[in-house]
């Protein structure tokens, strides 16, 4: 099925010849849209912040924010002097230097911007920390990574077991009443009196910018290192996927704990110097179209669970407010179904545009562009400048509409350059040195169309979240009652999948509701709510392979009621 364009964008956008483009493009001519292709200096905040204050956008608004308690904004001259605050804070009161991590667990308020741009100023690595994880999600993370740094909040403070991580120096506290100790800072005390002049640490392109985690099917969540070279390819798919033009307002639903919410919820929009939306605070759907319609948002990027619970609250909602400044709208994280870009089509009156890419790739890669044709429930073709294609298990391309390995040609600008104290794990997500292979299956279509049909492992997408079984079952295995546990991703109308766990229990223990309600709370408060599984199913046993590994792929064929398949590892049958 193949539909027109609803919004006639012949002419309007930016990559009119999606062709041609692809055919002569070089990244190399990018980078004439930075400061460094003259003066040889780098630093990702001076391209997003200080270059464009300096220019004739000073006093364009940066940053609109709202949440239930504020609602504020700033021009890029008020980010550049405040990120600079932020700088000098975390040098004058930490020992931090150039490539150690600074990490920042908190919810989203303009604080998050100053520090995590204020860190990038003095040329540390910025880690992210969603909101939601607890305190052995937190403190995986901050020890793999040996962070120095923490930016967070007294109430988060509480999950971060700041006694067993031994190389974390300073802890900054955001908020009122902070209490403060050899190790813990009042930042707004600090930020209020720190100067608004900072000289910027001028890096390479590539060292270290961010430091995102992530889960893959086995072992403890990865962290993915991006560089300042990522510019390059975020400013450039900021130009052509997400359209983005000079008086656009612009708002990614993305929260900066993962990676779509730095790339696209920081870094693309501002080195195009375009005002930025970010609305704190839980979904809601009036919430949602409200801050559209008031802030007259004009690009929009989101993520396939969001839309389809938009389209659940029902169309009468969408009647008390004007939308009509939207003229462009994205997704990533998911499957977009065609019902959405059916919804997209007739409620928003807009193509929802459906874009590829992962926390690894650091930008965007497949993608569909207002220029093209949209085929509903295909991701779009390749961004120039990147070459994607199907494999087979032996890294040979496989010819079109034969199902593979959704693999990348190594050496788009904004992939990732390390797998943190992980070199082997690195070194195992390319195949024949050429290909890095994504993890997700798919096949393209005769025109380069891809089309995504799973992924390869076992990871869930569980409402555009990536959650790693392994980090679920690990946290149900420290549950009393619990033997042993397997968890899956279960299909979910609303969100993409859903977490269940199939978990045996130990000797002389009985299921009951009760356990089941107990084993998700301590799930929910020990690792992250969106880690928690929504169903629970105990057995008597597990199937297992000789070797005592959990079979996920039996327990998702009893789940689908499908055939287990070749059952002969499996030990104790
Ligand atoms: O399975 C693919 C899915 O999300 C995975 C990457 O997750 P993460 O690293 O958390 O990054 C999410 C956003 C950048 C992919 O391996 N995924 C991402 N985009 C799509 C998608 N699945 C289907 N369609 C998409 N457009």
């Amino acid at each position: 099925m193949r539909i027109e364009p609803l919004v006639a964008t012949e002419g309007n956008h930016n990559l009119s010849d999606y062709e041609k483009t692809y055919a002569n493009f070089n990244w190399e001519n990018v980078n004439e849209a930075f400061s460094w292709h003259e003066t040889g200096k780098v630093n990702m905040a001076y391209e997003a912040i200080d270059r464009h204050a300096e220019s004739s956008k000073a006093n364009r608004t940066a940053l609109y924010f709202e949440d239930a308690d504020r609602k504020e904004s700033y021009t890029f001259q008020d980010m550049k002097s405040l990120t600079n605050k932020a700088a000098n804070v975390f040098k004058e009161q930490s020992s931090i230097q150039k490539g150690d991590r600074l990490f920042i667990f908190m919810p989203r308020s303009p604080e998050l911007y100053f520090a995590l741009l204020g860190a990038i100023k003095m040329g540390a690595v910025a880690g992210t920390l969603f909101e939601a994880f607890m305190e052995v999600a937190i403190y995986d993370r901050l020890l793999d990574s040996e962070a120095k740094v923490l930016v967070t909040t007294k109430a988060l403070l509480e999950r971060v077991p700041v006694e067993k991580l031994p190389h974390l120096e300073k802890i900054f506290i955001i908020g009122e009443d902070v209490v403060e100790s050899e190790t813990t800072i009042d930042f707004n005390k600090e930020f209020a009196n720190a100067r608004d002049q900072f000289d910027i640490e001028w890096v390479d392109l590539e060292d270290g910018l961010v430091l995102h985690y992530t889960s893959g099917s086995t072992g403890k969540p990865k962290g993915i290192l991006h560089v300042h070279n990522a510019m390059i390819q975020q400013y450039q798919t900021g130009k052509w996927v997400l359209d983005l033009k000079d008086d656009d307002i612009y708002w990614c639903t993305a929260d900066p704990g993962w990676v779509t919410g730095t790339a696209y919820g920081i870094f693309a929009p501002w080195l195009h110097g375009i005002s930025m939306l970010v609305v704190g605070g839980r979904f809601s759907p009036q919430n949602w179209y409200g801050a559209l319609q008031n802030y007259k948002v004009s690009v929009w990027y989101s993520a396939p669970t969001a839309f389809r619970m938009l389209m659940g609250a029902g169309n009468h909602v969408l009647e008390d407010y004007d939308l009509s400044s939207l003229r462009h709208v994205l997704s990533v994280g998911e499957p977009l179904n065609p019902e959405v870009v059916k919804w997209g089509n007739e409620v928003l009156h807009q193509r929802i545009h459906d874009t590829w890419w992962m926390t690894e790739t650091g930008a965007q890669m497949i993608c569909n562009y207002p220029s093209m044709m949209i085929k509903p429930g295909s991701m779009g073709k390749p961004v120039p400048g990147v070459t994607a294609t199907i494999v087979d298990d032996q890294g040979i391309e496989v010819p079109p509409f034969t199902m593979g390995n959704l693999a990348i040609k190594k050496g788009w600008p904004s992939m990732m350059r390390q797998i943190w104290n992980n070199k082997a794990k690195y070194d195992s997500c390319f195949m024949n040195e050429e290909w890095y292979v994504s993890g997700d299956s798919a096949y393209m279509d005769d025109d380069g169309y891809f089309w995504f049909q799973g992924r390869i492992d076992d990871v869930i997408m569980t409402a555009g979240e990536r959650v790693g079984p392994f980090e679920v079952e690990s946290k149900i295995l420290e549950h009393p009652a619990v033997l042993e546990a397997g968890v899956i991703g279960k299909p979910d109308p609303i969100r993409g999948e859903i977490i269940k766990a199939f978990i045996s229990l130990k000797e002389g223990i009985e299921p009951s509701e009760e356990l089941e309600a107990a084993i998700k709370l301590f799930v929910k408060t020990g690792l992250a709510a969106h880690a928690a599984p929504r169903e629970i199913e105990f057995k008597e046993k597990l199937p297992k392979t000789r070797s005592g590994k959990i079979m996920r792929r039996v327990l998702k064929a009893w789940e689908l009621d499908l055939p287990t398949g070749d059952l002969s590892t499996i030990g104790d049958d």
